[in-house]
Parts: C-alpha cells; structure tokens; sequence
C-alpha cells in the first residue's frame, strides 16, 4: 500500500523518559520538542501530506500550573525559531483545538507562524492545541443547532459530511494512520469522529526516544494493512461471493 497521506501522532511519554534519566519532567519535553522537529522534516522529504501532532489535550490543562507553562513556552520558543524553516521547507501550519484557551502572546505568534507559512504548499502540518475531541463534537452540535434555529438548515440537512464540515478538522482529510509512542494504547480524546477507520500503530518507545528509524518501521507497517473499509479485499473476492 502507498504512504499514509495523514499520518497523526500522538506524542506521548515525555514525563517517563526524562524520569528514567532523574531529570524533570520538562527535561523530556525539550527533548520531545526535538523529536517533533525530526519528524515533521521527514515527513515532508517523504511525500506525506498531512501531518497532524497531538501536542497538548483539552485535559493537559489540569496538569501542574509550572508544566503546563512551561510546555507553552517550549512552544512559544519553538514557533519563534522554526517558523522561517517552516517556510523554507514549503510547510504548512494550522492549528486544531481551543487556542483561544492559550496566552495572548502564545495565540499572537501562533497566528504569525499561521500567517507566515500559508501560502505553503507542501507538507500540511496541524498542531493540536488544547484540543479534544468531545469538545470539538459538542462544538460541532452547538453550531449545528444555532444553523437550524436560525432557519438556514433544515434537521433532515444532518448528513456526515454536514457534521465533518462543523468540525475544528474541517477541509482537512480523515487520518490513515494514528500512532501512538510510549505503550498505552488510548486515544485520549483524539481525533474520534476523524479516525473511524484509521490504522493504529502503538509502539513502548517513548516519543523522545523515537527516532526516524522508528517512524520508517511504523510507515512500513502500515503499508502491510488491508483496509477494507466494511467490504470485501479485492475486486476479485467480490466477483466471486456475487457469482454464486
Ligand atoms: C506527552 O508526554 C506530552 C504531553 C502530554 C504534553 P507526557 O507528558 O504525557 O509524558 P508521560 O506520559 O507522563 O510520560
Ligand atoms: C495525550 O497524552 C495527549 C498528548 C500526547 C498531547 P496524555 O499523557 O495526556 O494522555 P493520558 O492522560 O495518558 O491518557
Ligand atoms: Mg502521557
């Protein structure tokens, strides 16, 4: 099978890398941060159109006030540095979530960094960003009802792509492929309405530790999958079922 046009990534063990080594937990997300980086670059030289990274949940807020402001300022500080890069390497930002939730300063070069790489044409990078995925459906209702309210939409109107198109995802494709480092195998509120049917690839590796060896062996496999979307594998099997 070809490369997963959107590859998403849930980045997780940061906290459990840097502990491993007696270091804090930031420690890991700097290191995290240069993963990321690794990977975004690699995906573009590859071919992948889009690119989506779960950097912080709607949930993450509840974290420890010095974390979560230090994972804002790793990404303030890497929004600073890489968006001419970003530029460089025709690569795309736009951002999934609430950013509304984050800091003036933070929403400010976010929108820059927005701004700078929008004409770009390669890779589509999406930063999820305060993002979960059952406050992006009780979005999606809320807007849905405020349009039927209104009298522009009429309920029978509700179709899936009606839904999709009310989505924070909205104009982007559904995600192939969903990987997820460090050993759990959750979704954590990502992605749910979108990965219907995405392929999973869950690996122990924590993500400062995953290098691009480990994002090759996870493309490859993938490219060993059937996905059969509810029907039969081949055209070949469908004519025979049918023929009897
Ligand atoms: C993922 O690593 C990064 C974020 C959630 C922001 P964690 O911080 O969750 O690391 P672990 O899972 O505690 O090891
Ligand atoms: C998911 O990781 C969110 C990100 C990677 C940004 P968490 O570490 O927050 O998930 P749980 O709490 O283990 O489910
Ligand atoms: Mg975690």
């Amino acid at each position: 099978m070809e490369l997963p046009a959107h590859i998403a990534i849930i980045m997780d063990g940061n906290g459990r890398w840097a502990k491993q080594r007696g270091k804090p937990r930031t420690f890991g997300h700097v290191k995290g941060t240069r993963v990321a980086k690794k990977v975004i670059t690699e995906c573009s030289r590859l071919g992948v159109k889009w690119l989506t990274l779960y950097a912080f949940s709607a949930e993450n807020w509840l974290r420890p006030q010095a974390e979560v402001s230090l994972l804002m300022r790793i990404l303030q500080r890497y929004l600073e540095r890489e968006t001419q890069n970003l530029v460089k390497e025709n690569i795309r930002l736009t951002v999934i979530g609430e950013p509304e939730r984050l800091s003036p300063d933070l929403q400010k070069v976010l929108e820059q960094s927005v701004a700078a790489t929008s004409k770009c044409t390669g890779l589509n990078l999406v930063f999820a960003l305060s993002y979960g995925s059952r406050q992006e459906i009780a979005a999606a209702v809320q807007k849905i009802a405020a349009q039927v309210k209104d009298g522009t939409l009429d309920p029978d109107q509700i179709d899936e792509s009606h839904i999709q198109s009310n989505l924070w995802t909205e104009g982007m494709p559904d995600p192939d492929f969903v990987i997820r480092t460090s050993g759990e195998q959750r979704l954590s509120n990502f992605l749910l309405w979108q990965a219907a049917y995405a392929e999973f690839y869950f690996t122990e590796t924590l993500w400062p530790d995953f290098d691009l060896s480990h994002l090759h062996t996870a493309i490859n496999n993938y490219r060993t999958r059937s996905r059969r979307f509810g029907r039969l594998e081949t055209s070949d099997e469908l004519l025979s079922e049918t023929s009897h």
